[in-house]
């Protein structure tokens, strides 16, 4: 049964889960004495283990030897610690790809890659496959009777390091891919791909290849989205085979995976092959402190656009290093803030990466919990005082889901794919919604990412940055938005290329015309905006645009609502229309959504729908987001400021963290509170 995918929906979990990602493979028996004690006084009643230990669970083929885990699994049960554990396939053991190099990915340039790192293994390898699930049978078969282990997550952060693999056995699944998409029509597929062009014609299947784009030239849009698809399809199917093994040894684990990286549809059966989606949380990839908030908020609100709420398998609890980049050290309470920011936008349980900082390998500098020298400090204690706070916080959460008035349409792959196929150096998808999303968070909007085809239900606006793909089958739920009340916000190239990442014939924006009465009659570039200026004049303001201008048509119905200047073939001319339709409207902006042009349309969202911030009286730079159901509401109000903050008049109810009346109080840097109303 196909489970829908939706950003409301709270994960299956029963309890909270708080732990860390645990290795007990990198440390000797007297290292580990104290480490069951130790997290059972942080609070912590779980652990994640296994991903990366195939060659000690397996280290000869066929032999298996899953002793430390056994050991280590009941030393933590008895403390009140359940494990989950992970398929060990990022990392296939060295007898392996000694037997079999066949196995392992090979780059665009033809390179294979090496044992060595991580991730080496390509999912299209039949080999690599039987060996996967042969190591998931003797892993699911060992641990289905054992009382503490209570889930799996598979394989680790797939697509993270490497997506595009061109090695022999991708090509082969690549025509298998293709032969069941195009039901064995090569025709159909020279059609779908327009091949016509550079005399790309295929005369069978098997003659077609993965595509190297730059190599020599520009490859064909088609193509390159078709591939992207088959990489999600291949990645799928090599998931699903560890799925169905898992599902069949104990149907009562709960199944995830640590997402989200390319290529990946995870609102797909990727992930209707899980319980729920896991996303990992790593803050300090955004090197600037005064934009990490807003660019954690996006992340997560764009994580749970996929299915709904989802687990944290690793949230950042040091400063990481690899290679040449060492992170900042968090400050003292900002790991914390930073885990209150997760689990205010969706995290259902959540672990800190990871319990000890190893001393060797790639990432000896990736600080986790504990430091090198087995001593907890500020950063163990800080851990350990949230453990503390959500025995009370975890089970308040679950079942809650996070409040939307504003919708950035988002979490599209074949969307993010196409783009990506033939950019035309625009902003991608992805960055307009990082704009568009940052532009409300820090007007204290409650703002969120959901998809075109999601439950719009309940959101005040929506908005649609530059989704040039689009699938025809979303307008009747966009439609049924509109007339129910909703404001549509529609950026300029929207809905210009067809499902096969193809121009459309019609005028666009297609098959949106009749929702924006309007028509596109003419478009171009914005390349130096500087040299020969355009702007729109709002009502109250004029705006300079960047990346694209459209000259608009009006139809019927539609209501001219601000025009061009700047170029005399273009000024007076409309650039953004509004078409009424049942209680609400439809949006139709004629170029990029810049915070400029968002400012100047924010009035009209504002006066249609009430639109206003969570909390108006939160001060700036204090972050509100509400978890709800229908019987409370859980306000989240974080300072993400560099100092302290006075907190007025916040909602009435319990303060679940700091045991206190609500009223007047103040936060100092990184500090929060969570205010729980019942509705
Ligand atoms: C994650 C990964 C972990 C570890 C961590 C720190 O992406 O899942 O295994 O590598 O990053 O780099």
């Amino acid at each position: 049964m196909t489970r829908k995918l939706s950003h409301k929906n709270p994960t299956n979990l029963k309890t909270f889960y708080y732990g860390a990602p645990y290795y007990p493979e990198h440390w000797d028996a007297a290292t580990r004495e104290k480490d069951p004690e130790w997290m059972a006084a942080a609070g912590f009643n779980v652990v994640r283990m296994a991903e990366f230990a195939w060659d000690l669970m397996e280290p000869r083929e066929g032999e298996y030897n899953f002793a430390l885990f056994d050991e280590t699994i009941a030393r933590l049960g008895e403390k009140g610690i359940a494990t989950f554990l992970c398929t060990p396939t990022a990392t296939p053991p060295r007898w392996l790809t000694c037997a079999h190099p066949d196995v392992l990915r090979v780059d665009a340039d033809g390179v294979p890659m090496q044992h060595g790192s991580r991730q080496h293994a390509c999912p299209s390898s039949p080999v690599f496959r039987a060996y996967s699930r042969k190591i998931t049978q003797a892993m699911a078969e060992h641990f289905a009777g054992n009382p503490y282990v209570v889930g799996w997550q598979t394989d680790n952060e797939l697509n993270c390091h490497f997506s595009e693999c061109h090695c022999a056995n991708c090509q082969s699944a690549f025509r298998e891919f293709l032969r069941e998409k195009y039901h064995g029509d090569i025709g159909a597929l020279n059609a779908a791909w327009g091949t016509a062009f550079w005399a790309l014609t295929f005369g069978s299947f098997d003659e077609i290849q993965t595509p190297r784009n730059g190599k020599p030239a520009y490859a064909n849009p088609a193509q390159l989205l078709d591939y992207a698809r088959f990489i999600s399809w291949n990645v799928t199917r090599f998931q699903h085979e560890q799925v169905e093994i898992l599902r069949a040894a104990n149907p009562q684990w709960f199944i995830t995976h640590n997402g989200t990286f390319r290529h990946i549809d995870y609102r797909g059966e990727f992930t209707q092959d899980l319980d729920f989606l896991g996303y990992d949380v790593y803050p300090f990839f955004d090197a600037d402190p005064t934009h990490r908030p807003l660019s954690q908020a996006f992340n997560l609100d764009h994580a749970r656009a996929w299915s709904g709420n989802f687990m944290v398998p690793e949230q950042q609890s040091g400063p990481g290093g690899q290679g040449n980049y060492f992170h900042d050290n968090p400050e003292p309470g900002e790991i914390r803030r930073m885990a209150y920011t997760s689990i205010a936008h969706g995290a259902d349980s959540l672990l800190f990466f990871r319990w000890r900082t190893c001393r060797f390998g790639a990432e000896e500098y990736w600080c986790g919990i504990l430091d090198h020298d087995n001593v907890p400090r500020r950063r163990y204690e800080e851990i350990k005082q949230l453990g503390q706070e959500l025995k009370a916080l975890g089970p308040e959460v679950l079942g809650t889901h996070v409040r939307v008035d504003v919708g950035v349409a988002a979490a599209d792959m074949a969307v993010y794919d196409a783009h990506e196929a033939l950019s035309l150096g625009l902003p991608s998808p992805w960055q307009m919604a990082a704009l568009i999303h940052g532009f409300f968070c820090k007007r204290g909007y409650a703002v969120g990412c959901v998809h075109p085809a999601d439950d719009l239900s309940g959101l005040k606006a929506y908005i649609i940055p530059h989704w040039a793909l689009f699938n025809p089958e979303w307008v009747p739920n966009l439609t049924a938005f509109v007339e129910n009340g909703g404001t549509l916000v529609i950026g300029a190239r929207t809905a210009t290329k067809d499902w096969n990442n193809n121009v459309i014939a019609a005028t666009p924006p297609g098959v949106l015309t009749p929702l924006v009465g309007a028509r596109v009659s003419e478009y171009g570039r914005q390349n130096a905006p500087d040299k020969r200026p355009l702007s729109i004049n709002f009502p109250k303001a004029k705006v300079a645009t960047q990346h694209w201008y459209e000259l608009l048509e009006v139809l019927p119905g539609g209501a001219v609502m601000a025009r061009w200047e700047g170029r005399l073939h273009l000024d007076r001319k409309p650039a953004v229309m509004m078409k009424k339709l049942g209680a609400g409207a439809a949006l139709y902006v004629g170029t990029y959504l810049t915070e400029e042009v968002l400012e100047q349309l924010l009035p009209a969202l504002q006066e249609r729908n009430a639109l206003a911030p969570l909390w108006p009286a939160a001060p700036e730079g204090v972050h509100v987001v509400v978890r709800e159901n229908d019987e409370k509401r859980l306000w989240f109000f974080i300072n993400n400021t560099d100092g302290f903050v006075c907190l007025e008049n916040i909602p009435e109810g319990e303060d679940l963290i700091n045991k206190r009346l609500t009223g007047k109080f103040y936060l100092k840097r990184h500090e929060l509170a969570v205010v729980k109303q019942l509705r």
